[in-house]
């Protein structure tokens, strides 16, 4: 394959004789729909390279042309390469962008680098022809910044890796009962009370270990404005979560009148410092509907994703059933139950989201009580909720926890990490097949795209989120992307020996992955407990 192991693997490749080597100035066409590829090229791979992008004079340096080509389809791309010149053509923006992922990676892991190596040969790429296209239009990585927050930095680095592995859509998941991290101008206590903790438990319920030193932190909403316009120069969505109706005691901390406050001191509450699928939910009130309408309107403003993602996973009844005003609720609504008034509380910001020209999306529990139409649905759930809710007509991602939560452990031993679950190697990744086997081809239409996911209870740094992700999310990228055959016939030989070369660029990049001979060592976590392999259902 040109010489070089292309990961998500391409379409097609027609490789060809010579190559075409870069100088140290190279002539840069630039047609429409190609300006956000452009500037990518000469600031990232001409800091990489040394080379300049965009001499009106080749001085020798070749041509490398970018623009639309009609006919390709949504994010498609052809790639050609001469001795004398470079063809960048995409279906639309998204397409050119990702050809220029592809000529990164055929120049060689040196290109991942942020400056150039001293006294480095010439670049070159291989004469080839390449036809690309994706599988799924939602190739998603969701980040969970609320148990533990990764400052904007992070965040901005993770969106660059991402566009390395051509995936386009970051499931921001910015609130939980561990953290509120959105500034929010009209409710600033949500920040000021609710980014904050006390102490954090380390590992999983029953772990004795705590680390005793607050922990928190926020974005502001011109950096969420820069995170958001730093992932659309990578053509990249980013679609925020706001969890609701539970995972939300962050926000009861802050204002306690949004608990259900005739059951619960919740004047008493922090924000929480342990994990688990906690009682503390909102209360289902017209008071509690307006603040948040509030909170989704500024959201709205920061962030143009026509998803927004509303949660409504693991939100515990029992303290609907005791209140006589949430009981009042369902009466004057007349939902029946405590399904119900959950339900109401989905489709009311169904409507108002679908109102101002917006889609909203939540986790599989959205089903629950019936479904708004239109809405779509994250299924975690293992596959049975995605197989329900494609029947029901609502458009799916898959992120099966089984499959692709990155924060599920990589081995059994003493020197991995906190052990969550149950073990989820490279391999099974690759193995991963979003499309549920029992769907018909109609309803597998429905299945809009898959998402790895994950979540950060034990992952307290960076280093440890790069260990939890990488090179797992290497190879659910190429599951997203490529057409890839069934399970049991996958290449996995083939992409093994293709990561041989992505490794290196992983190293360019400074990411901490779990390397193939093992663990690094200085990842375990003694006297940690997470969860045991055949241990209850992971918490999550
Ligand atoms: C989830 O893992 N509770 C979405």
């Amino acid at each position: 394959m040109c010489g070089v192991e292309l990961i998500p693997a391409p379409q097609t490749v027609r490789q060809g004789e010579g190559r075409f080597a870069l100088g140290d100035a190279v002539r840069l066409e630039v047609g429409p729909g190609a300006e956000r590829t452009a500037r990518w090229l000469r600031g990232v791979l001409g800091a990489a390279t040394g080379v300049e992008f965009g001499a009106q004079d080749g001085a020798g340096g070749g041509t490398v042309s970018l623009g639309l080509e009609e006919g390709l389809g949504a994010e498609s791309y052809r790639l050609t390469v001469t001795p004398e010149r470079v063809e960048l053509r995409g279906g639309d923006a998204a397409g050119v962008f990702w050809a220029a992922q592809t000529v990164r990676q055929l120049l060689g892991p040196a290109a991942f680098r942020r400056a150039p190596l001293p006294n480095r040969a010439a670049w070159t790429l291989p004469v080839c022809e390449i036809a690309d296209r994706p599988r799924f239009a939602w190739r998603g990585f969701l980040l969970d910044v609320a148990r533990h927050f990764m400052p904007k930095d992070g965040v901005l680095r993770h969106l660059d890796l991402m566009a390395v592995h051509k995936l386009n859509v970051l499931h921001l998941h910015l609130t939980d009962d561990q953290g509120w991290r959105m500034e929010v101008r009209g409710h600033p206590r949500l920040t000021e009370v609710g980014a904050w903790r006390e102490r954090t438990r380390v590992g999983l319920e029953p772990s004795p270990v705590w680390d005793e030193r607050p922990h928190g932190g926020f974005y502001t909403q011109d950096d969420l404005r820069e995170i958001v316009a730093y992932a659309a120069e990578r053509h990249i969505t980013v679609v925020p979560e706001i969890d609701v109706p539970g995972h939300s005691q962050a926000a009861i901390a802050a204002y306690p009148e949004l608990g259900n406050t005739d059951v619960v001191d919740t004047a008493a509450l922090g924000v929480l410092d342990r994990w688990g699928v906690n009682p503390n939910v909102l209360a289902p009130t017209e008071t509690v509907l307006r603040f948040y309408e509030d909170v989704f309107g500024e959201l709205l403003e920061i962030f143009p994703s026509t998803f927004v993602h509303v949660g409504g996973d693991e939100c515990p009844k029992e303290q609907w059933r005791r209140s006589p005003v949430a009981q009042a609720r369902i009466a004057e609504l007349g939902v029946g139950d405590e399904d119900g008034l959950q339900s109401a509380f989905v489709r009311h910001f169904d409507r108002w989201l679908a109102e101002r020209g917006r889609r909203l999306i939540g986790w599989d529990e959205i089903l629950e009580g019936g479904l708004a139409e239109g809405a779509a649905v994250s299924s975690w759930q293992g596959y049975a909720g995605g197989i329900a809710a494609v029947r029901a007509g609502h458009d799916v991602v898959m992120c099966p926890q089984t499959e692709v939560y990155l924060d599920w452990r990589q081995a059994d031993g003493p020197d991995e990490p906190v052990p969550i679950a149950h073990v989820r190697t490279l391999e099974d990744v690759y193995r991963f097949e979003p499309v549920p086997a029992e769907l018909t081809a109609a309803e597998a239409a429905h299945v809009i795209g898959t998402q790895a996911n994950v979540w950060t209870e034990v992952l307290d740094s960076g280093r440890a989120v790069d260990y939890a992700v990488y090179p797992r999310l290497s190879a659910f990228a190429e599951v997203a992307w490529s057409e890839l055959p069934a399970p049991p016939e996958r290449d996995w030989a083939g992409f093994e020996a293709r990561m041989r070369t992505h490794y290196a660029r992983l190293d360019a990049l400074g990411v901490e992955y779990r390397p193939p001979s093992g663990p690094r060592p200085w990842q375990r976590r003694p006297g940690v407990v997470g969860r045991p392999k055949d241990g209850p259902p992971p918490i999550v």
